[in-house]
């Protein structure tokens, strides 16, 4: 924890949309009457029917339900695009940098209403209507946004997968929601290296029942060979010359779905969460405009991937809604050269950089020079998302990159939450490194304790969300009773976020990471029991348990138990073929760090494993290992203390 304090700069509390009196005026509203607030803010969309009704939400046990702007018609695509046609067409809405620093390209949000109606009228001859879903598995390429914006024009709601993730993952997401198609490319590239998108697309459709797929559209990124099923497959280029670049926007309910991703819990498989669309695009919008402070003109930057929920609420919706420009970048970090964010700031003139804690950590390792070199003149904000940023990090940010100019803001929000939920407004909330500060407009946050008390003052315990904002998911697609057991079971009538969270003095939320069984690997979000599933579908191991551990750059690494069945060894081999087979079950951000052979896990005499006593082993807190008398065998804790894996 650092104590330093950093005050709105003169010049941003002049500028920006929000002071500090105009955020607690707002913010009081907005808790006090959250219709009245949120029937005014839900304007800033077009609407082909506006709203009667606002605010329609209830989170009574056995009865959650939230609905905003329930009788409001509009379409997320006819927003993100042809609103803006008269006033900016020939602006640029999209810039494309790829991962080659010698490829890049703009796309002005005209040229983007071509490309938007052309890929929905590919789709659109495939069957694909209101309703259906479509997963995306594409590489950062303009064809994504298109993709993704397509399928909000016709309705049909997107699942776009990451593409760094496997077949065996795809599948599951696929036939989850069973989607008849699905959109690719022959190959993504990064870092100067292929990924076999399309290669990966066909071997999880032979994992899925026979005719699962109808269509997979192909976009041709690399012009890799890869295998064509005749009458099932075929190019985007080719399919998208035979279609007109007009297609109407089709009348969305706001309530109606706009697109389901998956993400980690602490147990069982991924989660569907579902997002509709009038109140999300409000508040994907809303947050883009005040948290960033985006004014017309200016340059957005934001570094996440678009199979993230970071990528569809802040490098597309939010941007686009509100007429951005925004930047999509095809590649990593350190390619060609530690120096790439920084060029890129440069060559497209970046006014607001949104990145994650781990990208600044292990630039940071490189040292000042690679970022000295560029001029970074053009930069005004600075944003970090995903994890809970070490004041190291934060202030070398700061100094280095933002060269003590730009203000900071650490945004702390979930796939669930739809878009920031607690963030400083850089015009309006001092900042102290490491704290995500204080809630956005309408956001209620309280601080409980194991029993749900509700702490006051300064405290610390678990973050919950007394009452629904419009970005707010509204169910585990098809499993509404998931939802409700996930979220609101823990604390009835309580939005559980699965954090902790420290409430300092001035009301500052420090957040302090999750107090469930997810982890959190280079702002990944990982399910620890996702990661064992896998490894104890090896042949070799009877059983594994897995935590997270301190990782330097990565936030939290995977430290693995694994217990092999009789008879056999554990080699080194072996704790390589187990990280492979963890790569080519999940995908490679699931690779263990650390594997430990235990021949026995410690647990109750009930069989229950204590991951506490886990826990605490791969943080090297040998002390605190708490009461390990009632463990069925206690003298496993000493051999697993004695055989504890090195971090690297
Ligand atoms: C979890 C959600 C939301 C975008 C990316 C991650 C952690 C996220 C912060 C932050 C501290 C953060 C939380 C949260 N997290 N941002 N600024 N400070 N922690 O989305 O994959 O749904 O993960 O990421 O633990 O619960 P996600």
């Amino acid at each position: 924890m650092s104590d330093k304090v950093y005050d709105v700069p003169a010049a941003w509390a002049h500028k920006a949309y929000v002071d500090d009196a105009k955020y607690k005026a707002m913010y009081a509203a907005s808790v006090k009457d959250p219709n009245a607030f949120w029937a005014e803010h839900g304007k800033r969309i077009d609407w082909f029917h506006p709203y009667t009704k606002v605010k329609n939400t209830s989170y009574d046990p056995g009865h959650v339900s939230i609905k905003w702007f329930e009788d409001g018609i509009t379409n997320v695509a006819y927003n993100c695009v042809d609103r803006h046609l008269d006033a900016r067409g020939d602006q640029v809405a999209i810039i494309w940098e790829g991962d080659d620093p010698s490829e890049s390209k703009k796309i002005t949000y005209r040229e983007l209403s071509a490309e938007v109606n052309r890929f929905a009228n590919v789709l659109r001859n495939r069957g694909v209507e209101k309703g259906d879903r479509v997963t995306i598995y594409l590489p950062m390429i303009p064809e994504a946004a298109y993709a993704m914006l397509a399928c909000a024009r016709l309705g049909a709601i997107h699942s776009v997968v990451f593409g760094g993730f496997s077949p065996d993952s795809l599948s599951g997401r696929v036939s989850d929601c069973g989607s008849k198609c699905i959109v690719t490319a022959d190959e993504g590239l990064r870092g100067g290296r292929k990924v076999p998108l399309k290669a990966n697309v066909d071997a999880a459709i032979d994992l899925l029942p026979a005719d699962s797929v109808d269509h997979v559209i192909v976009v041709r990124r690399t012009g890799g060979k890869v295998d064509m099923t005749p009458g099932r497959d075929v190019y985007y280029d080719e399919a998208a010359a035979l279609v007109t670049d007009e297609c109407p926007a089709e009348h969305m309910n706001a309530e109606d779905p706009l697109f389901i991703l998956y993400t980690s819990g602490s147990t069982g498989k991924p989660k569907g969460v579902l997002h509709t669309t009038g109140g999300y695009l409000v508040y994907a919008s809303m947050t883009h405009q005040y948290v960033f402070d985006y004014h017309p003109g200016e340059i957005y930057w934001c570094t996440a991937d678009v199979g993230w929920v970071t990528g569809h609420s802040y490098i597309l919706y939010g941007p686009l809604a509100n007429g951005a420009t925004t930047l999509m970048f095809e590649g990593v970090p350190n390619y060609p050269s530690v120096s790439r964010f920084w060029e890129v700031i440069d060559k497209h003139q970046v006014n607001i950089f949104y990145t994650a804690p781990t990208a600044i950590r292990s630039l940071m390792q490189a040292g000042e020079e690679p970022v000295k070199k560029t001029s970074r003149a053009s930069l005004r904000l600075l944003g970090s998302v995903g994890e809970p940023i070490n004041p190291e990090a934060w202030e070398w940010y700061h100094r280095v990159v933002g060269e003590d100019r730009c203000p900071i803001v650490d945004t702390w929000w979930q796939t669930e939450t739809g878009g920031i939920l607690i963030t400083p407004l850089p015009g309006a909330i001092k900042l102290k490194p490491g704290s995500a500060t204080l809630p956005f407009f309408g956001v209620m946050p309280e601080v409980v304790d194991a029993e749900g008390k509700v702490l006051a003052g300064a405290c610390e315990g678990n973050l919950v969300i007394a009452d629904s904002w419009p970005g707010q998911m509204r169910t585990v697609y098809g499993d509404h009773e998931r939802f409700e057991q996930t979220y609101f079971s823990t604390y009835p009538g309580k939005y559980f976020t699965g954090d902790g969270c420290r409430r300092d003095a001035d009301g500052f939320y420090w957040i302090t990471g999750r107090v469930d069984d997810v982890i959190n690997v280079s702002g990944h979000r990982m399910g620890t029991a996702e990661v064992e599933s896998a490894l104890v579908a090896h042949p070799k191991v009877s059983e594994a348990a897995v935590v997270g551990f301190p990782h330097d750059i990565k936030g939290q690494g995977i430290y693995a138990y694994v217990t092999l069945m009789d008879g056999m060894e554990p080699t080194e081999e072996l704790r390589k073929e187990l990280v492979a087979w963890v790569r080519k079950e999940i995908g490679p951000i699931a690779s263990p760090d650390l594997i430990q052979f235990a021949p026995g896990l410690p647990k109750t005499r009930s069989g229950k494993i204590m991951r506490r006593i886990l826990r605490k082993i791969a943080e090297d807190q040998f002390e605190s290992l708490g009461d390990t008398s009632t463990l069925a065998d206690p003298g496993v804790v000493d051999d697993l203390i004695n055989n504890r894996q090195n971090k690297r």
